[in-house]
């Protein structure tokens, strides 16, 4: 045990070496959270037109992997968008009248922020105020769980793993000293809460989150070969080595390793 001082130090400071130590890694896969209350309403199209883009930043959600099965959050839900990427199973209830018959499920992933008005009461309108926890559906999702006419369902709700086809994708935004990327089509628990980065010249940075799922750091890296690492809610990191090659250039899009799922 003496043979190895950071691992004794991560045994007393566990939390601490969770965040520090390059080897510490929870070995399993997410398996997600408790039933909890919420109710459900549904914006956008037939055809989830007008859910694109959104606080998240993910853009075209059908060229991104998330399609229709999509949703915006409350602000009791939304966590400043560090909840972007979350996956939830959702289920009309309580209401037979306008909940599909047998309350199926969806699974939906959070790709927006749905915002508060405080000039509507929020039992009559402002469904999506403080604290309400509300989900915001797409309306293909929504007319799944209900009648499209309810407008307003209550629902169970519960964190589960998402399931991705394919890598962690990340597209390098920005220019020359402002490195934005964007983490998506992530596995597991889905919603990203730490992201470093390094160049074939430098150590792992840290970046910082600029806002929903896009990540910042200033540092020059053209023409370096870039690798990143990611620490999901569940404190889960998974690395990706060397996945842009130095001659990357800013737009592009690097498909890294998943979580397990
Ligand atoms: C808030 O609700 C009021 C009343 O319906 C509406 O006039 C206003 O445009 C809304 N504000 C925003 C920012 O959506």
């Amino acid at each position: 045990m003496m043979s190895r001082p950071l691992e004794t130090l991560c045994y007393v400071f566990t939390i601490l070496c969770l965040f520090t130590s390059t080897e510490a890694r929870i070995l399993g896969a997410y398996t997600g959270g408790p039933w909890k209350e919420a109710h459900a309403t549904f914006y956008g199209g037939s055809d989830a037109s007008g859910t694109m883009g959104g606080a998240c930043g993910y853009g075209n959600l059908y060229s991104q992997g998330y399609g229709v099965n999509t949703a915006a959050l409350s602000t009791a839900l939304f966590n400043e968008g560090l909840s972007c990427g979350a996956c939830f199973e959702l289920k009309c209830k309580d209401d037979p009248k306008w909940c599909t018959a047998g309350n199926p499920s969806i699974f939906i992933t959070a790709t927006n922020f749905c915002p508060p008005n405080f000039s509507i009461p929020s039992d009559n309108g402002g469904w999506c105020n403080p604290p309400r926890p509300h989900f915001d559906l797409s309306m293909p999702m929504f007319v799944k769980i209900a009648e499209y006419r309810a407008g307003i369902v209550p629902v169970a709700f519960r964190r589960v793993p998402c399931r991705k086809q394919g890598g962690i994708r990340f597209t390098i935004n920005g220019f020359r000293y402002f490195n934005l990327v964007l983490v998506t089509n992530v596995a597991g628990a889905g919603d990203i809460v730490r992201v470093s980065i390094k160049g074939s010249k430098t150590g792992w940075m840290s970046m910082s989150r600029n806002w929903g799922q896009n990540w910042q750091s200033n540092e020059v890296l053209v023409g370096q070969s870039l690798s990143f690492r990611v620490i999901g809610s569940d404190g889960r990191s998974s690395t990706s080595l060397n996945i842009a090659p130095f001659n990357w250039q800013f737009g592009q899009t690097f498909t890294g390793k998943n979580f397990r799922v």
